[in-house]
């Protein structure tokens, strides 16, 4: 017993990356579509390494109505019509785009660190008078992992302001990316809308619903980013001031105890320490971290005095794992085992043992 699953810009680096967390691990399906343009329709691709393939499917004449969750990651302008027909026919929509992040009753969703604001789910379906159909989002990709690394020090310290400068992988940007002439042995400093992003998306996370409304964290962000010649894997240099005096140790000791409760840990996405801390002086680095906890960790290290602020570290995190696709079918399994996707089969919802890592 599992769920039909339709996974829209199933053929792009986001969706081919869904397909392959789906595959690997076995998150519960009845049905797997891949849904993409009229560009890709017929085209065959793999379900993870499953070896199983998929006959992509023209979104354009696709039917939402009897899908349990649509995975959207084909861009803004594709969620704007579609993400809501599949949340009018039903659907548990998870869009990856940025197009409904900062909706006042869409939660913006990193299960780790905000799945209290699930609750908003309710006010949104009767605001646009949803019939068990919703609409979830993932934040930015650089964004998630920042999020995940600051939650603990919000909770222990309290956090005032927050400096960060990318350095963003090429797959970041879909598929074909940025020109290999513009990449190759360069830097550049500009990715459109990225930097409102990351300013807005963290007062979001961080901030409460209080029953009717999000009300933000209130800190100050300033954010430089970057695209980086790295293929996957975001690096993000930031310095925070806090609000609690705390030594290098103490914040050291935060971010290595951070761990999700059992219910999270349970999921087989999700992994029970989500924060790595690396104690070598040249780490993290992309090609030989950004794997850590299958992808789904965020790694720190350089954690040190700030002579600006009050604590400078170096973060990174997987951007198509972390920041997109292990994020979607997290909250994905998170519905699940709260009870958001009942509406159509109230038996159905087991999801898989944890997987050993
Ligand atoms: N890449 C990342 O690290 C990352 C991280 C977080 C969030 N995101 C977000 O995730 C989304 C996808 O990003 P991506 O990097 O995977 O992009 P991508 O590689 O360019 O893939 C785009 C996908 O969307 C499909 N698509 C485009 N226009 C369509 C249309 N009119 N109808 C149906 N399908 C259409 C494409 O299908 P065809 O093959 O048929 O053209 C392809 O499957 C974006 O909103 C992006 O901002 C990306």
């Amino acid at each position: 017993m599992g769920y039909r699953v339709a996974v829209v810009g199933a053929t792009g680096n986001v969706g081919r990356e869904i397909l392959n967390v789906l595959a690997e691990r076995q998150f519960p399906l009845d049905e797997v579509a891949a849904v993409a343009s009229a560009r890709s329709t017929g085209d065959e691709i793999d379900f993870g390494d499953s070896g199983e393939t998929l006959k992509v499917k023209n979104l354009e004449h696709f039917d939402f109505s009897g899908w349990d969750i649509a995975l959207f990651a084909a861009g803004s302008e594709v969620s704007k019509v579609y993400a809501l027909k599949a949340a009018a026919a039903g659907c548990t929509v998870i869009d990856n785009s940025s197009l409904y992040r900062m909706d006042p009753d869409v939660p913006l969703l990193i299960p780790e660190v905000n799945a209290a604001h699930l609750d908003a789910i309710a006010v949104q379906q009767k605001n646009r008078g949803y019939d068990g159909g919703f609409i979830v989002t993932n934040p930015n990709c650089s964004t998630a992992g920042l999020v995940l690394v600051l939650k603990p020090l919000a909770d222990a310290f309290g956090l005032e302001k927050i400096f960060v400068v990318t350095m963003q992988a090429v797959s970041g940007a879909g598929y074909p990316g940025v020109a290999s002439l513009d990449i190759l042995g360069n830097v550049v400093p500009f990715i459109s809308g990225e930097e409102e992003k990351m300013e807005e998306e963290p007062q979001k996370l961080l901030g409460k619903w209080d029953g009717s409304r999000f009300i933000d964290a209130g800190m100050g962000i300033s954010a430089h980013c970057n695209r980086v010649p790295v293929r996957d894997g975001h690096m993000e240099c930031v310095s925070l001031s806090l609000k609690k005096i705390a030594s290098i140790h103490e914040v050291a000791e935060v971010l290595r105890d951070f761990a999700v409760d059992d219910e999270l840990a349970s999921l087989p996405t999700a992994v029970r320490n989500p924060i790595v801390v690396v104690d070598e002086d040249n780490r993290p680095q992309p090609r030989r971290d950004a794997d850590a906890g299958n992808g789904m960790a965020a790694v720190v290290g350089r954690i040190r005095e700030c002579s600006l602020l009050d604590v400078k570290l170096a973060l990174l995190s997987h951007n198509l794992v972390r920041g997109a696709a292990g994020a979607a079918v997290l909250n994905a399994e998170l519905l699940a085992v709260r009870g958001y996707l009942q509406y159509r089969n109230a038996s159905k919802l087991s999801v898989a043992e944890p997987i050993a890592r």
